[in-house]
This record gives structure tokens, sequence and C-alpha cells, in this order.
């Protein structure tokens, strides 16, 4: 049986690469005869954010994909941004290392029951974050990323009615900083309900002078104690930017990755879940890449990312919005 057919069998991407050869070199190198360009999330792990062309939050992603002039796309993250840059860019083919990377929650937003819930509210705009399926944002009028969330709700006129979806954390913030009223979904990020506020408080008294990086997926106890609240690219900004010697890393620790490359003379704690022993609290799905599923992916141009038409078509329009928005903020 070959490779492909034993991941189509198995459903799962086989890890199995030749023995003795040199596997980064061979990425690079596959990545050049295929006119392939590999972007990556700051949740990937350090290997695969090094080899990667380009590294970024979700918004940077989907703005590097609908601009890039590569035939392929590989994108290290997981099903949704994959998907994202498939809408953006149809012509091209867009592979994710493995295709069980999903989110808990894109999961928390069944197409179905949001319809519903759309359908409930007929006068309102539907604002939804970009952690979502292809047939959520194409029920929606715009799409957001945590980077560009407050300025496109800004945008929108006071008295405007809005559903804000799937994030409930990210929605009341969004609700608390921007003084609107959003009526809102209640789904959340596994990874980022699981921080220990307690934890959190025992690290700061041990590191008084540490200050707290909060992403808006986290709860609201958690972003109150925050010394920062921001994206992926807006906590690593922070960091640079800061005078402060010390941080605690309240989201998935592959950010602390770029931080520490940046500022290799500051100290980055990774914030503890509440729930195991472990210090750091990783994404799962985030993690199932690997350089091994990255050099497969490439070799046979598999598995990759397919959007149906129709729903591409209704789905492009609230991330074109997005995007627009953002450019006219200069994100
Ligand atoms: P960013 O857009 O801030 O990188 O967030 C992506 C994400 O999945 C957070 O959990
Ligand atoms: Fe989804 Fe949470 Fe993982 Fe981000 S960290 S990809 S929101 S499950």
């Amino acid at each position: 049986m070959n490779i492909k057919s034993s991941w189509l069998k198995s459903g799962f991407v086989n890890e199995e690469v030749p023995t003795g050869i040199d596997i980064k070199k061979e990425i690079v190198r596959l990545k050049e005869e295929k006119d392939a360009i590999i972007m990556a999330h700051f949740y990937q792990t350090n290997e695969i954010q090094d080899i990667a062309d380009f590294v970024g939050d979700s918004l940077a992603l989907a703005q590097k994909a609908a601009k890039t002039d590569s035939k392929i796309i590989v994108l290290a993250g997981v099903h949704f941004m994959g998907e994202t840059a498939k809408i953006l860019s149809p012509e091209k083919t867009v592979l994710v290392p493995d295709l069980n990377a999903g989110c808990s929650l894109a999961d928390s937003c069944p197409p179905d029951e949001f319809k519903s819930f759309v359908d409930k509210h007929p006068d309102y705009t539907v604002l939804t974050y970009v952690n979502t399926t292809a047939k959520i944002k194409a029920l929606s009028d715009i799409v957001v990323t945590s980077t560009n969330a407050k300025n496109i709700v800004d945008s929108l006129p006071k008295n405007e009615k809005i559903i804000f979806g799937p994030d409930r954390n990210l929605g009341n913030y969004l609700n608390s900083i921007s003084g609107r009223e959003m009526v809102l979904w209640d789904g959340a990020c596994h990874v980022h309900e699981k921080f220990s506020v307690e934890k959190i408080v025992e690290l700061k008294e041990q590191h008084p002078e540490a200050l707290v990086l909060a992403h808006p997926e986290c709860k609201k106890p958690l972003l109150l104690l925050a010394d920062f609240v921001g994206s992926t690219a807006a906590l690593l900004n922070y960091s640079i930017k800061s005078d402060a010697k010390k941080f605690i890393v309240a989201t998935e620790s592959g950010i602390i990755h770029q931080m520490q490359m940046e500022s290799n003379d500051k100290v980055f704690i990774p914030a503890p879940p509440n729930d195991s022993t472990c210090a750091c609290n990783d994404c799962e799905y985030m993690k199932l890449n690997s350089l091994e599923k990255l050099y497969n992916a490439l070799k046979y141009e598999w598995p990759s990312i397919e959007v149906d038409e129709t729903i591409r078509l209704d789905a492009v329009k609230p991330i074109n919005r997005m995007l627009d928005i953002s450019h006219k903020a200069g994100l």
C-alpha cells in the first residue's frame, strides 16, 4: 500500500519519511521545486516556525494567503486557517499537514444552530471570529480576528444591532471595551478557558515584577488581572516594546518562541492550566502538525483543503470586508 492510500485508509496523515534524509533540507528543496510557500501560525512547534517562510497571527496569515504568488500554500496551523486561505485563493493548492488539526472554538458553533440564531435576529449585523468553519463565515456579514475586532466593531454605527460569535470571552471583552451590547454566541476555546487564575496569582507573588499578557479568548477574571490583552501578534509586539523584563504569558505557549527570539534578555513564563501539573498549555490541534507531516504534505501535495464553491462565494465576502477595514485601519 502506498503512503497516500494508507493515509486515506486510516484517515490520519502517516508520519513515515524515508530513513537517512535531512528532513529540513528536503522540505526546503521540495518547497522550491514545487513553488510552495510555508506559512505557520505562532502556536506551531518551534521547528515548524523556524522552517516557515512566514509566521503570523490569523489576520497576517489571511493577508499573506490573499496576495502570495506561490502555487501551493502549506498552512501549518489549524483547519479553519487553511480554509480561510483557500477561500481567498481558490486557484491555489492549500495544504494543511494534518487535516485533523481542528479547533474546539470552531466546533462550538455548529452551522445549523448558528443559522437558527441568526434567523432569530433578522435585523442584526452578524460578526464572526475567524475561528469558524466556512459555513459559518458564509452566514456572516463581517469576519474579525482578535487583531482587528475592536477596529471593526468601532467602524459600525453606534446604534447598529450586532450578533457576535462564536467566542463568548472575546465577545464579552469587546462589549466591555467598545461600550456595545452585542448578542453573544456561547462558544469558547478549551485551551484559553483552562488557564488557572489561582496559579497565575501565585506566579505573580513569586515574580512581582512580571507583567501578565493574556489573549482575549481567556475568561474575564484572567483578563481583569492582565496587564495587557491582545491577539498573538499584539502580545508579541507588546513584549518587544515593553521595558519590563519578565512576562507571564496566558495564551498557547508556541508564541513564546517568537517572544524569546525577539527579546533574548527577557524571561517568558507560560501561564499554567488548572487541570494538570504541566507548566504550560498547548493546543493539541495546533501541535498535531509535525515536520514529518509537513514533508509528506509537500511531497504528495496532500492533504488539501477543499471548499464548496457556493459556500466559498458567500464566505469570501465577509472575509474581504474584514481585509478592507483592516487595510484602512493600517493593520
Ligand atoms: P490569533 O489570531 O490571535 O493568532 O489567534 C488565533 C487563535 O487560534 C487563538 O486561539
Ligand atoms: Fe482553536 Fe483554541 Fe486551538 Fe486557537 S488555541 S486553534 S481557538 S482550540
